[in-house]
């Protein structure tokens, strides 16, 4: 196979048993793809959900890691405890919408719920858990294509993705996302990757430095359903917009942190007026390592989730357990629950039109 990149194989491997809410479980289909740049960066993605596996980038001495959260082989994912969702491309809606309703020109959908009443990243059987189809485009590109059906998990219209992941020889990890409809329908596409800059399984990120650039979040109820307001950031934890520690203000008395457990918030991005341009979202840098990330989209918001949910009963790739807060989420989307805020900006993909947006998150050192 090619030096640079090609097709490791069928290179994941699992068991089928406790796969009941696999679709596909056709093992010949999995397959692992390496990107790898001079720089030595190399980021490996699999066609199951879409996933980023793993990201390997060298600290400030050269020394690689992988900063990446996830499991060694397909069964990790497809019978993931706690439904982490690590590194996979989640949808058809991304983040959750209000008891698995919505209504679109006067016609009521019911979505499939599975995160208490609500409907989270795409129901059941998201895109996370489904194979998609492969083809490699370029020089370190994989595109990733996948038909959700009209009504699979309650959505309307029959909904052609592709996704394609690019590496660059800046370390940049590309991510471009293309969808078309047959139906009126809500689509909103992101990526679940954990990162740690420190490595994978290296304790908590409380001390990573995070700068978002957001004045605004949109608060949520005890669901984590937004409630439909914009509310500044100012004088409050979710003031990310010069650099802090994520730990500093976590722990500070706040409805919205007990809400979220912590951070777990769609957080209103400042545009600049630049709507649907590629704009710096958020930068992440990790003092001990040098390690220093940068985010940058096309998409409204982003949502900043620290790990919560994990809750120290994982190991990662190399056997170390994800602590509680072992990794954190820079999810960039639209709003959480738009389907039913009229306030927030438009999710739905109407026929003729196509959904096109793109993500690039940035490795480097200082
Ligand atoms: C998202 C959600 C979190 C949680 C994680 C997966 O980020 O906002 O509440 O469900 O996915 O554990």
């Amino acid at each position: 196979m090619k030096k640079n990149m090609g097709v490791v194989g069928a290179v994941m491997v699992g068991l089928l048993a406790g796969c009941a809410s696999v679709k596909t479980a056709d093992f010949d289909e999995i397959k692992l793809y390496t990107l790898k740049n001079k720089a030595g960066t190399t980021v490996k993605v699999t066609n199951y959900g879409a996933t980023v596996t793993s990201i390997v980038t060298a600290d400030r001495d050269g020394n690689l890691a992988d900063i990446a959260l996830g499991y060694n082989d397909v069964s990790g994912y497809m019978n993931a405890v706690d439904k982490p969702y690590f590194g996979s491309v989640v949808g058809r809606y991304g983040n959750r919408i209000a008891k698995g309703k919505f209504s679109i020109d006067g016609q009521e959908y019911t979505l499939a719920t599975n995160n208490g009443e609500n409907h989270l990243h795409g129901g059941v059987i998201g895109f996370d858990k489904v194979v998609w189809d492969a083809e490699i485009v370029g020089k370190n590109a994989v595109k990733f294509s996948y038909l959700a059906k009209d009504g699979e998990e309650g959505y309307p219209g029959n909904l052609q993705i592709a996704v394609t992941y690019t590496l660059t020889e800046e370390s940049e990890l590309k991510i471009d996302y293309l969808a078309t409809t047959d139906k009126k329908t809500p689509v909103n596409l992101t990526n679940h990757t954990y990162f740690n800059l420190k490595g994978e399984g290296e304790g908590t990120i409380l001390d990573h430095e995070l700068m978002i650039n957001a004045k605004a979040t949109t608060p949520v109820d005890s669901g984590l359903i937004p409630t439909g307001e914009i509310t500044p950031v100012n004088g409050t934890p979710f003031d990310f917009t010069s650099a802090k520690a994520i730990g500093r203000d976590i722990s500070k008395k706040d409805r919205q942190l007990e809400y979220g457990l912590g951070y777990d918030h769609n957080f209103v991005l400042d545009k600049g007026g630049k709507d649907g341009q590629m704009t710096l979202a958020a930068t992440v840098y990790e003092p001990t390592s040098g390690r220093f990330m940068e985010v940058f989209t096309e998409e409204p918001g982003i949502q900043f989730y620290c790990g919560n949910f994990l809750a120290g009963n994982l190991k990662g790739k190399a056997g170390k357990t994800y602590v509680h807060r072992g990794g954190f989420c820079l999810e960039t989307q639209h709003y959480p629950d738009s389907p039913n805020q009229p306030a927030f900006p438009s999710t739905i993909l109407a026929p003729g039109e196509e959904y096109k947006t793109g993500t690039i998150y940035r490795f480097g050192v200082k």
